[in-house]
């Protein structure tokens, strides 16, 4: 993947290679991750938990140009979860106001590296600054050619399996849809992620060896790989061994 406008652009960063080792023909083209640890992360410097997650972004923004740089085709992220309300509300007010200073300040490069950005999730209860900013990315970059980058923001598997069937009752009693025609296509085309391909790889940092309500559906035949490295120090040596661990898996489908 080569992006002119990046190279020719006084915003211009260094480009990646793939790191030797790494077979080019056998990279996921779809790598989701629960970036996890961030508190931990923190505790362990002395540090309030909000710096834990200002870390993060770091994180985030390095892992995105490099799987953009090593030719992975969508990133998804978990950002946060329809069960992170239940945090002190000044540490969600923290995270909310997070994601809209960084959204501001990095939509030209998002447009310039063309990323192509997407929000997941029920975004209805954000603060009205943040989606009115996440509208105008999403609009910003709708065109690019770029990698996928997908925001679960508010996202739990559970509320958009139960969305997704709300959805199809409805169309069902309007008389446009009949029941015995939901398939599986029929059903992911109601889900937040109708336009994406499933993850092939999904990466949990922290050591936690659970999906809390990631992408239920989607994870079907993913390979997972946990990392005990918390998020904020998650790099480019991190990103490749969950490759290498990815390229060492027989991926079967159920069969044989
Ligand atoms: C992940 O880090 C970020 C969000 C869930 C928003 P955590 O905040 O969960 O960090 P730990 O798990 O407490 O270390
Ligand atoms: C999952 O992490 C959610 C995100 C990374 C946004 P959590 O820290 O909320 O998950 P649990 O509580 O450890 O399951
Ligand atoms: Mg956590």
């Amino acid at each position: 993947m080569t992006y002119p406008s990046v190279i020719s652009s006084k915003n211009a960063r260094k480009v990646s290679t793939l790191p030797a080792g790494l077979d080019s023909l056998r990279m996921p083209e779809h790598i989701a991750i629960i970036m996890d640890g961030n508190g931990r992360w923190a505790k362990a410097k002395g540090l309030p938990r909000s710096m834990g997650h200002t870390s993060g972004v770091e994180s985030l923004k390095n892992t995105l140009h490099l799987c953009s740089d090593w030719g992975i085709g969508a990133l998804t992220v978990y950002a946060f979860s329809t069960e992170n309300w239940s945090r002190p509300s000044e540490e969600v007010n923290v995270l909310m106001t997070l994601f809209e200073s960084v959204l501001k300040r990095e939509l030209t490069n998002l447009k310039l590296e063309e990323v192509k950005i997407n929000f997941l999730g029920d975004l209805d209860p954000l603060p009205i600054a943040l989606k009115e900013l996440i509208n105008e990315s999403v609009e910003l970059t709708k065109k690019n050619k770029g990698i996928r980058f997908n925001v679960c923001t508010n996202y739990g598997g559970r509320r958009e399996l139960v969305l997704a069937a709300q959805k199809l009752a409805e169309r069902s009693v309007k008389g446009e849809l009949d029941p015995s025609c939901i398939d599986e296509n029929v059903f992911a085309s109601e889900l937040f992620t109708a336009s994406e391909v499933d993850p092939d790889l999904l990466i949990r940092t922290s050591g936690e060896k659970r999906i809390s309500n990631f992408l239920l559906w989607q994870l079907a035949y993913a390979e997972i790989h946990v990392t005990d490295v918390l998020w904020p120090d998650f790099n480019a040596d991190a990103l490749k061994k969950a490759l290498l661990d990815y390229q060492s898996r027989s991926r079967r489908f159920g069969g044989v």
